[in-house]
């Protein structure tokens, strides 16, 4: 008798704990792989990784350190038969990076060297990269393809410039790397089972999870940043992609890289752009709350509109994204409303 899902290979996943990283580890569970965890919690909860094996219904192998701290890492690497790597480990808060440079750039960039040096010298080749549509920097129109140029406007922005440019370089001189980096627009959403999910620390800086919170009675208003923008209703528009989808978008990448012979860059959004109203009213929509805004003066450094030309991701790929706006919010409900404290 065959089992129903086949076991694959082992895919070190850093930053596993987290927002993206944990919902991509039930992904590939349910796709058959193996998963070993490494995350220093300094963005997360060891519950949420209680949460996926509750989802998954086994254990996950998990390692409380920093993917900096090399000694550490060999371990892990000399215990697991590791085939593959998907690094998601980094600082993402766009205002801190700001106030905090050099600790941005030093976990941004130390880990991401100190990762592929180790894969490197175990001859590991396979590695799936974290970037986000802010390489775009102010893109002056969409959709966004993968050849428009790339700048940052902040340095949090400017260290994935940063690891792009060190990723080309390590596939330049060995071309016998596969990597795959992956440009998310806006990651919303959570796991339908309301036990996974985006768990903020503090007041939210994006747009849904600050909503959700307005819903469930946490915050009491949405500032909305900016009316007067050059979109059928001034506010700024986005390509909201349900983490789910995006989660799926790896498992693809990683099947697509196991059977090329070239690295990718491709774009994981929709291909459509909401509107902060839009958003607000598909929030209320779904949780049956009120969410009660004011509009405010743009935040500096936003664009008006911003989505994705997502041919490259169903050509490379063969991937596209499912879940519409009242999928994502639905679902980002659920999450907020079981788990009104997070994973605290
Ligand atoms: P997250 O903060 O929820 O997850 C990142 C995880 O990495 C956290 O669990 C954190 O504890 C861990 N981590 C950070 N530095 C570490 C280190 N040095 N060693 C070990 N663990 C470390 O963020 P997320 O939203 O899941 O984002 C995942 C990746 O996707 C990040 O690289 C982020 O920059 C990128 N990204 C996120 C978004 C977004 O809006 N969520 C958009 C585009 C790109
Ligand atoms: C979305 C829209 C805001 C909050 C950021 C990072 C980017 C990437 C994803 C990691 C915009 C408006 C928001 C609020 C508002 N992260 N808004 N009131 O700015 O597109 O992207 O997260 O790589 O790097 O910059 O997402 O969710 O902050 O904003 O009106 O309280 O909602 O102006 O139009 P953004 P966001």
């Amino acid at each position: 008798m065959t089992t129903a899902v086949q076991r694959r290979e082992t895919i070190l996943v850093t930053g596993g704990a987290g927002f993206v990283g944990s919902h991509t580890v039930v992904e590939l569970m349910a796709k058959g792989y193996e998963v070993v965890i490494v995350d220093n919690l300094v963005n997360s909860k060891r519950e949420a990784v209680r949460r996926v094996e509750q989802i998954v219904g086994r254990e996950v192998p998990f390692y409380d350190i920093d993917v900096r701290d090399e000694a550490a890492l060999a371990k892990v690497f000399d215990a697991h038969p590791i085939g593959a790597a998907m690094h998601f480990a980094a600082l993402k808060s766009v205002g801190e990076s700001v106030a905090r440079p050099i600790a941005y750039y030093r976990n941004n960039l130390d880990s991401l060297l100190v990762l592929l040096d180790a894969m490197r010298e175990r001859d590991i080749k396979k590695f799936i990269f974290s970037s986000s549509a802010t390489v775009y920097g102010m893109p002056e129109r969409s959709p966004v393809d993968e050849s428009f140029p790339l700048s940052a406007t902040n340095p949090y922005g400017q260290s994935k410039v940063i690891a792009e440019q060190i990723l080309r370089d390590v596939e330049r001189a060995d071309p016998s790397w596969r990597i795959a980096t992956l440009r998310y627009f806006n990651p919303v959403g959570a796991h339908e089972s309301g036990l996974i999910g985006e768990d903020p620390a503090g007041v939210p800086n994006n747009l849904m999870p600050y909503v959700a919170q307005v819903a469930v009675g946490k915050l009491e208003k949405l500032r909305v940043f900016g009316g007067d923008y050059a979109t059928p209703d001034g506010t700024g528009v986005r390509d909201y992609i349900h983490v789910v989808d995006l989660a799926r978008g790896h498992t693809a990448a990683l099947d697509a890289l196991g059977s090329r012979d070239a690295s990718l860059v491709v774009n994981l959004g929709t291909g459509r752009g909401y509107s902060v109203l839009e958003v607000v009213r598909a929030f209320e929509a779904a949780s049956g709350k009120k969410v009660p805004y004011e509009i405010v003066a743009p935040r500096p450094g936003d664009v008006a509109e911003c989505y994705a030309n997502i041919d490259a991701a169903e050509k490379l790929l063969g991937w596209r994204a499912q879940y519409g706006l009242e999928r994502m919010c639905a679902d980002h409900w659920r999450w907020q409303e079981m788990n009104p404290r997070g994973f605290a």
